[in-house]
């Protein structure tokens, strides 16, 4: 999909990536099996793992807090205070969820699964992958197109430049 402002383009491609890593955990996971501690070695697996500390860490420091500072205040400044209060709702449950993610990560890059850490990261991992699509997909139906429609040209620009910082202070 192509929005009209750069800004909208721009969360769509994060958005994109953090989708398509949300299905690599669908897939990977039950493929696996919540009872099988899974050798580290498996290189379908450990690449996935180097792609989640990535990018998660994106999605949950730089992504949110662009939106939360930069476009979550216009929209609740309109009086669409229902669907802001929604997404921030949303995000201040994923953002804990991520971390506990990246750290469970983190363990077993460096130690590897026992049954009982496998077994927590399937669960989190999963619940995780359902949250993020679902409010991802939110921003994309309601959100973006909001934005389409009361933001002008310099705005866009404006806030691009923002974006960029953001992405720049991690
Ligand atoms: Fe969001
Ligand atoms: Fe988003």
């Amino acid at each position: 999909m192509e929005y009209m402002l750069n800004i909208c383009n721009k969360l769509h491609d994060d958005h994109m990536i953090t989708i398509s890593l949300m299905e690599r955990i669908e897939t990977a996971l039950p493929r696996i099996g919540r009872k099988s501690t899974p050798d580290m070695a498996e290189a379908a697996l450990s690449s996935l793992l180097s792609d989640l500390q990535v990018a998660m860490q994106n999605e949950v420091t730089s992504h949110f807090a662009f939106e939360e500072e930069n476009l979550f205040t216009r929209i609740e400044a309109m009086g669409e205070t229902p669907m802001i209060d929604m997404l921030l709702g949303e995000h201040e449950i994923i953002r804990p969820m991520a971390a506990e993610l990246m750290q469970a990560v983190k363990a077993a890059r460096s130690d590897g699964f026992s049954a009982d850490s496998w077994q927590a990261f399937y669960e989190l991992g999963l619940d995780l992958a359902e949250r993020e699509t679902f409010h991802i997909q939110k921003e994309e139906m309601g959100f973006l197109p909001l934005l389409e429609q009361i933001i002008d040209d310099d705005d866009d620009a404006d806030l691009c430049r923002a974006y960029d910082a953001h992405q720049l202070a991690g």
